[in-house]
């Protein structure tokens, strides 16, 4: 059997089809928000239900919603009131978003490795290099498994800085019972369509703290207009944005919020089993679960040992031909983008230029070395699998791995 007929998975079911068309007939304005200092400048109906029921999921006491995580990351760096200058630490094994935030108010973004068996930040390294200009820390839950969230937590309280965690890929992952997401200052979630839960494009951050809560409404939505009449005791870092969500959106993120539970114990099995089935195969480090964490597979990521670029290439190739797509390699170090080491200008951000002999120097052994010659990744979130075909898949794999790696 070979896998091209095994389709994309679509999360969007009838359900949210229904709400849609439910919403639409109900004649409601696309858009509820206003900008100025009224209810509405919180959002229309489908974003405050949205955002009361994203709440009571994750136990916290406040959710924005924004049009992407991408929103939500930058709008938590104007948060916490990040100033040009500040250092903050960041993954060089992520989406970009997540490393560049800090650069949008001017400050410094300093990259830590990343751990050999979970993919996340390493808390040794985190530690190294906080200094007495870090002013934050973004974590990314990277792949669906937790970082050291709580190690983390302690050691920002303890120096007095900032836990962001940028959650977009582990939505109900778990490390020690507590949700990802909810151990931060900040957490971010994705709904973009590659997730496993979306509305096209949007995101949430939530946070138990009314200040920060209260200055990420006003980035999302043009503050530096309603800060006079809220007498607020800090404006700095109040100039917003737009990065509000449309209702529609916010109704089929709605509708998938109910469904969430099932879209990530389908994502966990096909993980699970797939590691359970090839957990025999030499050289082949099938993803590691760290003790009492909960990984929810966006990316089912494996090691290779003792292989090459080329043999890894050729693997690859293969198992595609067979309909299954794993591929070589993750992102590429951030801080090996060309805007790290050619243009450090980044507009009115003087700051940068103070470090490009950091950047140049830079090299995180682990991440660069992973990335390189180790890992292959397939991507549970977006194939229709079912279990029972999970047996012949591992078999495909196994075969096409020792024919091209394990020869
Ligand atoms: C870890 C991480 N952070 C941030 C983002 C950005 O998400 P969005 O597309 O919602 O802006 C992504 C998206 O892929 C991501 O994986």
């Amino acid at each position: 059997m070979t896998f091209s007929k095994i389709k994309k998975f679509n999360s969007i079911s009838p359900k949210e089809l229904l709400a849609v068309e439910r919403f639409l007939k109900s004649d409601s304005p696309l858009s509820g928000f206003y900008g100025s200092n009224r209810p509405e400048f919180f959002g229309g109906k489908q974003i405050r239900k949205f955002e009361e029921n994203w709440s009571k999921k994750f136990n916290t006491e406040y959710s924005v919603s924004m049009n992407s995580a991408t929103s939500c990351l930058i709008a938590s760096m104007g948060a916490i009131d990040l100033k040009s200058g500040d250092e903050v630490i960041v993954s060089p094994f992520s989406m970009s978003i997540s490393a560049i935030a800090p650069i949008f108010y001017g400050a410094v973004p300093i990259f830590c490795d990343i751990e050999e068996d979970f993919f996340n930040i390493d808390y040794e390294d985190v530690i190294r290099k906080t200094t007495s200009r870090t002013k934050a820390i973004i974590v990314v839950n990277q792949f669906g498994h937790p970082a050291e969230l709580e190690r983390l937590k302690v050691f920002c309280k303890k120096k007095g800085i900032y836990l962001i965690e940028d959650n977009s890929q582990s939505i109900l992952a778990h490390e020690n019972n507590k949700l990802c997401g909810t151990v931060g200052d900040i957490g971010v979630f994705s709904l973009n369509i590659h997730k496993h839960i979306h509305c096209g494009e949007g995101g949430v951050c939530i946070t138990s703290n009314k200040e920060l809560a209260s200055r990420l409404s006003l980035i999302r939505n043009h503050g530096e207009n309603v800060v006079d009449s809220l007498n607020l005791k800090n404006n700095s870092n109040i100039l917003g944005f737009n990065f509000r969500l449309p209702e529609i959106s916010a109704t089929i993120a709605n509708e998938q919020l109910k469904r969430v539970d099932f879209l990530t114990k389908r994502t966990e099995d096909i993980g699970s089993y797939l590691s359970e089935e090839l957990l025999d195969v030499e050289n082949l480090i099938v993803p590691k679960v760290r003790k009492n964490c909960r990984h929810v597979y966006f990316m089912w990521s494996c090691k290779v040992k003792n292989s090459s670029k080329k043999s890894l290439h050729k693997f690859c190739s293969l198992i595609q031909k067979k309909g299954i797509l794993i591929t070589q390699g993750y992102v590429k170090p951030i801080y090996r983008l060309s805007i790290f080491n050619e243009n450090l200008d980044f507009g009115c951000n003087d700051k940068m230029k103070f470090y490009r002999s950091y950047y140049e120097n830079l090299t995180c052994e682990v991440v660069e070395r992973i990335h390189n010659n180790e890992i292959i990744q397939f991507q549970p979130v977006s194939w229709d699998i079912k279990l029972r075909d999970i047996k012949i898949m591992a078999k495909q794999i196994k075969d096409i791995f020792n024919q091209t790696i394990n020869k």
